[in-house]
C-alpha cells in the first residue's frame, strides 16, 4: 500500500460562509440528535444496560446531550474475554492491514467534520476553533500512526553475520485498557485507542464520565470502518465500580491512561502488583497533569508574549493539561507586560462556545467549584487585577482571571487548577525566571519570550518540560510537528504523534535462522 507523505490537517477558515453554514446545519442535527441512548459494545454486540450516565452541555444545565449505557464488573470480563478472542486473529495482521483501518476512520471523520465538532461544543463546552483544531488533532494521529506502523512492518535493521539469517520484529502485547479523560474527548480518545490497536493489540474503552457521547460517537465510526468485532470494547462506566478492576485484572497486558496526576499515580500503583498466575508486568502508559508557564525576558516582543500568554491561560477555558497558567516576567517589563495581559484579557467574550465566544464554561459543577476556591485562595496570595467572576444561572462560567504580585511559593503558582486562572510573578532575571519556572512538580510545556540567543540556549538546557517552545504558545503542539508529552509528574515520559509512541504497545522479537 502506498500512502501520501502524513500533512496536518489545515484548519477551517471560519470566514468563509459555506463553512460557518455547514457548521449551523451541524449544530442543528446534533441538537436534533441529542437526548439518545448510547449502548456498550462488546465483541461487537451492542448492549444497552439499565445504569446510564447522562450527559449534559456545560453550557445549559438542562440540556442533556445523551444517555450512555454503564458497564458494571462483568461486563469488564466478557469484554476481556471478546478482546482476547479478537486478539488471536486481530495480532496476526499486517501493519499495512491494520493501518488501512486508520486511513478509512479518518475518510470517514473528516467527512463528519462538522457534526463532530458539533458534539464537541454542545457536550465538552469548546469554542469552534477550539472543536475544529481538536478534530484536526484526532484525524490527524490516525494519518501519523497509520503511516508510522507501516514502517513498524520492516522491524529494525540489524548487522549481518554471514551464515545467518537475523530480524527483529514487533509483536503487539495483548488486551489493553485504555482510560481517557474529558478534556480532548475525541483526539485523545483517538490517539490513545488507535496507537494501540494499529500495533496488534485489543482494547477495552473506557471513557470520562463527563464527555461519553463523543466517545460514543468515536465507537461508532470506528464500526462504520469495518473494525472487526471484539477489537474494540465499549465499557464506560464509573471508575469507582469498574477502573480499578480493569487496571488490576489479571488477563490485562497493558494500560493506556491519560487524565490527572492522583489518578495516574494510582493506577501506575495497582496495575504493578502482580497477580497470582499473572505471567506478565503490565505496561503502563500515563499522560498527566501540568502547571505550564511561560517566561517573559527583558529583550522580549511584549506583544507578541502578552498573545501567546492570553491563548495559553485561556484557551477552552485553561482546561488543556498544556495551558500555561503561569507568567514569569523579568522585573524591567513586569509593569508593561500586565497591563498588556489585562487590555487583552478584557476582549475576551464570554458564553456558548455554539455561538463562538472566546470563553466557554467550564466542564461541570464540580471544576466550576473547585477553580472559584482557588480564585479565593488566589485573592489572599496575590492581587486579582482582572475578572474571576462567575455566573452559574444558566452554564458554568468563569471570567479569566489575572493575579498579579503571585510569590513563586503560593499555591496557584503551584497546583493545577484546570481553569482560566493566571498567575503573574516578578523575577530579577531570565535565571530566576527558569528557577520559578522549574520549582513544580510537573513538567510538560512551557515557553520563553526572547531575543537572546543566550537565554534561547540557557533555557533548551535549564527549562525542565517534555515541550519547550521559543518565543511561541506553550499549547496547541501539533501531531508529527512537536511531539508531546511531559517529565516529572507529568506523565511516563511518552511522547503522542510520532513512531515513538506506537513502542509503548510492542515488544521485539529477535529471530536468528542459521543457514
Ligand atoms: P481524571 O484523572 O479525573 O480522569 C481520567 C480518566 O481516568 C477518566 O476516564 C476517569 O474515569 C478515569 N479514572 C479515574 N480514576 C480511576 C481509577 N481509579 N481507575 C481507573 N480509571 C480511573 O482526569 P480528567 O479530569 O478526566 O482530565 C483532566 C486531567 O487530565 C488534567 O489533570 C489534565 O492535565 C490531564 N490531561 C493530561 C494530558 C496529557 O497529555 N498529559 C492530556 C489531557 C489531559
Ligand atoms: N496537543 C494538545 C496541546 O498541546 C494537548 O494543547
Amino acid at each position: 500500500m502506498s500512502v501520501a507523505p502524513f500533512q496536518n490537517q489545515p484548519p477551517i477558515e471560519w470566514g468563509k460562509t459555506e463553512n460557518k453554514e455547514r457548521l449551523y446545519k451541524s449544530l442543528k442535527y446534533v441538537k436534533a440528535e441529542s437526548g439518545r441512548e448510547y449502548p456498550l459494545l462488546i465483541g461487537g454486540e451492542e448492549i444497552l444496560t439499565e445504569n446510564k450516565i447522562s450527559s449534559h452541555n456545560p453550557a445549559s444545565h438542562n440540556e442533556v446531550i445523551g444517555y450512555v449505557s454503564q458497564a458494571g464488573r462483568d461486563h469488564i470480563e466478557t469484554a476481556i474475554s471478546a478482546a482476547r478472542s479478537a486478539y488471536n486473529t486481530w495480532s496476526s495482521t499486517t501493519f499495512q492491514e491494520r493501518a488501512s483501518y486508520l486511513f478509512k476512520t479518518a475518510e470517514i471523520m473528516k467527512r463528519r467534520k462538522t457534526e463532530m465538532i458539533a458534539w464537541q461544543i454542545y457536550e465538552a463546552g469548546k469554542n469552534w476553533a477550539e472543536a475544529d483544531g481538536e478534530m484536526d488533532e484526532a484525524i490527524d494521529f490516525l494519518e501519523m500512526y497509520g503511516r508510522e506502523a507501516m514502517s513498524l512492518d520492516q522491524g529494525q535493521n540489524l548487522v549481518s553475520v554471514p551464515g545467518i539469517e537475523n530480524c527483529l520484529e514487533y509483536r503487539p502485547l495483548g488486551v489493553g485498557s485504555i482510560i481517557s479523560p474529558w478534556n480532548f474527548p475525541i483526539a485523545i480518545v483517538t490517539g490513545m485507542t488507535v496507537s494501540a490497536l494499529v500495533t496488534g493489540n485489543t482494547v477495552l474503552l473506557k471513557p470520562a464520565s463527563l464527555t461519553p457521547v463523543i466517545a460514543a460517537k468515536f465507537v461508532e465510526i470506528m464500526q462504520e470502518a469495518d473494525v472487526p468485532d471484539g477489537v474494540i470494547n465499549f465499557v464506560p462506566g464509573a471508575s469507582g465500580d469498574i477502573g480499578d478492576y480493569m487496571v488490576e485484572h489479571q488477563d490485562i497486558n497493558f494500560v493506556s491512561f491519560t487524565g490527572s496526576k492522583e489518578a495516574g499515580l494510582h493506577i501506575d500503583e495497582i496495575a504493578h502488583k502482580r497477580i497470582p498466575g499473572q505471567r506478565w508486568i503490565k505496561r503502563v502508559v500515563a499522560e498527566m497533569g501540568g502547571k505550564n508557564g511561560i517566561v517573559v525576558d527583558e529583550s522580549a516582543d511584549l506583544d507578541a508574549a502578552a498573545a501567546e500568554i492570553i491563548t495559553s491561560a485561556f484557551g477552552y477555558q485553561g482546561q488543556k493539561c498544556s495551558a500555561g497558567s503561569r507568567a514569569i516576567i523579568h522585573e524591567s517589563v513586569y509593569d508593561e507586560m500586565v497591563k498588556k495581559i489585562i487590555e487583552r484579557a478584557d476582549t475576551l467574550q464570554v458564553g456558548p462556545g455554539s455561538e463562538n465566544n472566546e470563553i466557554g464554561p467550564v466542564i461541570d459543577e464540580k471544576a466550576f467549584k473547585k477553580i472559584n476556591h482557588y480564585i479565593e485562595i488566589g485573592k489572599g496570595e496575590g492581587t486579582l487585577v482582572f475578572g474571576g467572576t462567575s455566573d452559574d444561572t444558566h452554564g458554568y462560567y468563569i471570567t479569566p482571571a489575572v493575579f498579579k504580585d503571585v510569590p513563586a511559593a503560593s499555591r496557584i503558582m503551584k497546583e493545577e487548577i484546570f481553569g482560566p486562572v493566571l498567575a503573574i510573578c516578578k523575577v530579577a532575571d531570565v535565571e530566576e525566571g527558569i528557577q520559578v519556572y522549574n520549582d513544580t512538580e510537573f513538567g510538560l510545556t512551557g515557553s520563553l519570550f526572547t531575543k537572546s540567543r543566550d537565554h534561547m540556549i540557557y533555557a533548551r538546557r535549564e527549562m525542565d518540560c517534555g515541550n519547550l517552545f521559543l518565543n511561541g504558545k506553550c499549547t496547541g503542539a501539533l501531531v508529527g510537528v512537536q511531539p508531546f508529552g511531559g517529565y516529572y509528574m507529568s506523565g511516563t515520559g511518552s511522547k503522542t504523534g510520532c513512531l515513538d509512541y506506537l513502542l509503548n504497545f510492542v515488544q521485539a522479537k529477535t529471530i536468528a535462522e542459521n543457514l
